[in-house]
């Protein structure tokens, strides 16, 4: 596995972990109730399932799987998936924060990691042979 793809798996699992934990507590909160404030979580539980663990999985086994070039270096321009990732997970904690504007730039990165993350691998895909 690549280094890139072993480090998007490892943050994705630390945020289904996160996730799960506040997604269980809501659920306990919605049977045996304990503060209305456990509500709050709900944003932070989105976040961290769809893009923390969700897009940050396809994205590192993505990386992993998509065939490489034939001929050094075989996974081709990495800096720009390696930025891609760091973008996407800055994006994300700035989102977390929940604050008005740091959402927007926080989106923004992450809009432009995706961006530049199909950039990198749109050359790769090709079918056997080719
Ligand atoms: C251990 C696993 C999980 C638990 C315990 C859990 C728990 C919850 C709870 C209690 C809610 C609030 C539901 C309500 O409005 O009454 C919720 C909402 C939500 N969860 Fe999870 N969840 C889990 C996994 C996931 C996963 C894997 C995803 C995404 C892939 C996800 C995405 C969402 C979304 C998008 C909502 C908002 C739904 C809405 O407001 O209609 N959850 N979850």
């Amino acid at each position: 596995m690549p280094r890139l793809s072993v480090w998007m798996v490892r943050f994705s699992l630390i945020y289904l972990g996160i996730g799960m934990t506040i997604g269980g507590m809501m659920l306990w909160n919605k049977g045996i109730f304990i503060s209305v404030d456990l509500w709050r979580l709900l944003p932070y539980h989105i976040e961290l399932m769809l893009f923390g663990w969700v897009m940050q999985l396809v994205m590192g086994v993505a990386f992993w799987i998509v065939p490489r070039y034939t001929t050094p270096p075989r996974y081709g321009k990495t800096h720009r998936a390696w930025i891609a990732f760091a973008m996407f997970n800055i994006g994300l904690w700035l989102v977390l924060i929940q604050h008005t504007w740091l959402i927007l730039v926080g989106r923004v990165l992450m809009l432009l990691a995706v961006v530049l993350f199909v950039v990198y691998l749109f050359p790769r895909l090709k079918p056997y042979g080719e």
